[in-house]
């Protein structure tokens, strides 16, 4: 059994697990970063559009944070906005004195100058702002961070190993009050499980959309950290508000297959099979409508007339214009028969972000000392009801640079680092029924996009309650008589989201934003964040407030 020690332990080799990595070398603290697949693999990678900033003279803070909290539906927290946005140009010059290389203007706009970067529309923005590199923005950023890290001493990277739980003071029965001390992580390759003690343990383990059949994200995404700081007694809040991405592509064999807003931010529309178009009757933004107006518009207009799906058109712009802005998007496309320079390709909505997550304050602090959450599995009150595109890579950029500071000024006034006991090995026995592990997760995924999808009813959630309850004690005897695997934790990680986000669900007595009931279709007044208290939370001094 190997027992390790770190002055901070990053869960996540996204883009927020990378920058903080680097910020926290760069001032001198050791980190470990882990990551369940390969360094980098996650959302972050996949990212498209880009990243939203005001970079341009026309364009105004003041313009940004307005565009954020209309998206969010009232319900986002002004002073998280303004923070992230007014930090946003400081972060995009970060990357770029990092190496991220940037699309710089072409065409007509050209003047020569090289730092003028091309800004495109998404849905939503008032503004030309989303700073990007071409069509894979994720890529750039997130490969650019993790060569620097690679070669930063100070950071041990330990690929393939996936945090099981975190351990707190109270477990060890330690004496103070309770904190997190370390964590258990399962090497999956060798299929052993240690002990890491940490100072600090920040969790940045992306979002949990594989819980639903439909989904723009990797396999990562099965909201282990937002499950994890559950467990240990953190509140966790908003979980209903899952984003929808109008546009996936629609074909038997496109798993994961996101087509970018900034198509339609380009000029792309979306019409029926008969080529008419239909967002004029949903809003006024048209096509460039808030994300989850455009993704109910889909939903109704499918249902209406019956479709397998709807369909984007960008083929009215000249194929050097469309090849310019979306080279991988055509290449992908093109690989399913579809030429987007030619032709409308087909589209449907698809579980694309988690808009809740660990209530955090403006430093990643959660509610337990020692334990810091960021990125996507967090909830800053950024995003409210609904996130605003391209705000996402965004606060993993802000925040990270914020409890970076926070982390290293607090360092040294943190206790000693405990040793953890081993991990139970008597759970020796290989779960022979692996198949049974795999169907749940279908089960799971399955009735979460039939009960709990972009249209609701009380009666579908309460469905969808009543399954979760019996996958739970499935899981929870599994869980206690089997060795642990990748597959089995994930499982039941995604079992405790999705019972939180039907939990929230069932709590909003309203619609809003991403949340859209035919029980309770009116808005209320006074915009109220979903809370959910764990039982264990009663016992800290840290909690955070928004
Ligand atoms: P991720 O990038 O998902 O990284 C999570 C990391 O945690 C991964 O390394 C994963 O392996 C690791 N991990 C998870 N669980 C464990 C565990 N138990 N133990 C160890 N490691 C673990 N946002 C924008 O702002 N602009 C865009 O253009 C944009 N486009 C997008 C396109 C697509 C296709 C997708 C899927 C998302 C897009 N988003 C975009 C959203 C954005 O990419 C994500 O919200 C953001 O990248 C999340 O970053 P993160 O670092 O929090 O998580
Ligand atoms: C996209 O490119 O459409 C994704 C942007 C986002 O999710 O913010």
């Amino acid at each position: 059994m190997t027992k390790n020690h770190a002055e901070v332990l990053i869960i996540g080799g996204g883009v927020a697990g990378l920058s903080l990595s680097l910020r926290l070398a760069h001032t001198g603290v050791n980190v470990t970063l882990i990551s369940k697949d390969t360094l980098s693999e996650g959302s972050s990678l996949y990212a498209q559009g880009g990243i939203a900033a005001v970079l341009d003279k026309d364009d105004s803070f003041t313009s940004h944070i307005e565009d954020t909290l209309t998206a969010g539906a009232e319900l986002c927290n002004p002073q998280t906005v303004r923070f992230v946005v007014e930090n946003a140009p400081k972060a995009i010059d970060w990357l770029i004195n990092n190496g991220v290389e940037f699309s710089v203007i072409d065409g007509p706009e050209y003047d020569g100058d090289d730092s003028q970067y091309h800004l495109t529309r998404e849905g939503g923005h008032s503004h030309r702002r989303v700073i990007h590199a071409q069509d894979a923005t994720g890529r750039e950023v997130a490969t650019t961070l993790e060569k620097l890290v690679r070669d930063e001493s100070r950071i041990s990277i330990l690929e393939h190993h996936i945090a099981i739980d975190l351990v707190t003071a109270q477990k060890l029965e330690l004496t103070g009050s309770n904190r997190v001390v370390g964590a258990y992580i399962l090497d999956t390759k060798a299929g052993k499980v240690s002990a890491i003690a940490a100072r600090s343990v920040v969790i940045a383990t992306g979002g949990a959309s594989k819980s639903y059949l439909y989904t723009s994200n990797p396999d990562t995404s099965t909201g282990d950290g937002i499950a994890m700081a559950w467990r240990v007694g953190c509140r966790i809040a908003n979980m209903e508000f899952v984003q929808f991405h109008p546009t996936c592509l629609y074909h038997p064999h496109a798993k994961s297959s996101l087509i970018s807003e900034a198509v339609r931010g380009e000029g792309g529309r979306l019409l029926l099979p008969d080529g008419s178009r239909f967002m004029k009757q949903h809003h006024k933004l048209e096509e460039l409508a808030p994300r989850d107006i455009v993704a109910r518009a889909i939903d109704y207009e499918m249902k209406l007339h019956g479709l397998d799906s709807v369909f984007l058109d960008i083929s009215h712009k000249p194929k050097k214009f469309v090849l310019g802005h979306f080279p991988n998007i055509y290449k992908n496309c093109m690989q399913y028969g579809f030429d987007i320079s030619k032709e409308p390709v087909p589209v449907v909505p698809a579980a694309h972000y988690t808009c809740g997550g660990v209530m955090t304050d403006l430093n990643g602090c959660t509610d337990l000392a020692n334990l810091y959450c960021i990125g996507e599995a967090s909830c800053t009150g950024l995003h409210g009801a609904n996130r605003l595109a391209s705000n996402s890579l965004l606060e993993c950029l802000v925040l990270a640079k914020a409890s970076a500071e926070h982390i290293s000024t607090n360092l040294t006034q943190k206790d000693k680092q405990h040793s953890i006991p081993d991990w139970d090995e008597s759970r020796v026995t290989d779960p022979d029924e692996r198949i049974v592990v795999s169907h749940n997760w279908d089960e799971l995924r399955r009735f979460m996009w039939d009960y709990v999808g972009i249209v609701r009813t009380d009666k579908r959630l309460e469905r969808a309650a009543h399954r979760i309850k019996l996958l739970q004690e499935e899981i929870r005897d599994y869980y206690s008589n089997f060795k642990v695997s990748s597959d089995l934790l994930e499982l039941r990680n995604l079992v405790t989201v999705a019972d939180l986000i039907v939990q929230c669900a069932l709590k909003r007595r309203e619609s809003r934003g991403l949340h859209y009931t035919l029980d309770c279709p009116d808005t209320k007044d006074v915009a109220r964040d979903s809370v959910i208290v764990p039982s264990n939370y009663a016992a800290h001094s840290n909690s955070v407030s928004w």
